[in-house]
């Protein structure tokens, strides 16, 4: 039976989300990100594992964890920029991953114009605020109805 887990994963940060830069970020803290996305999710069937880390390696291990989720919303932070482990674990997890940015990294500083990342995730989602993650939840929801795969 296929999971109906969402895997919500955070890196470095992310959990200052209120206070820091708020021209970049807005005001919004990564518990009201929680809170919106556990709320958004279940009103589509689905449960939801919320973490932040500020290690590379720690998300190594959660993204192994999420291999038979039903998808995974990873927002890597500044790894997303560097990380060869991270794209690695990607690649070799069953559940589509869904790479989230709070900020449109595209209109930033040119080194966040790269991902080393979006080449291995199912998609990416940008530049929404807070929004990014329900966006991510729902293409999640429809990938697996798409596949049939959720009972
Ligand atoms: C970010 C964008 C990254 O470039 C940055 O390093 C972050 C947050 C975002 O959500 O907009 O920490 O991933």
């Amino acid at each position: 039976m296929a999971s109906s887990t969402i895997h919500i994963l955070n890196g470095p940060n992310l959990d200052r989300l209120g206070n820091r830069e708020p021209d970049v970020y807005g005001t919004v803290t990564l518990a009201d990100i929680e809170a919106q996305a556990r709320a958004h999710a279940a009103g589509q069937g689905f449960e939801v594992v919320f973490r932040q880390t500020s290690r590379e390696g720690e998300l190594v291990e959660w993204l192994h964890e999420a291999s038979d989720s039903a998808g995974v919303v990873l927002n890597a932070a500044a790894y997303t920029h560097t990380s060869i482990a991270i794209r690695d674990a990607i690649s070799l997890i069953e559940s589509p991953v869904v790479e989230v940015h709070i900020s449109n990294v595209f209109a930033r500083e040119a080194f966040r114009h790269h991902s080393t990342l979006s080449a291995v995730a199912k998609g990416v989602i940008c530049g929404f605020g807070a929004q990014s993650y329900l966006l991510a939840i729902d293409a999640i929801a429809a990938t697996a109805s798409q596949a049939g795969k959720r009972t």
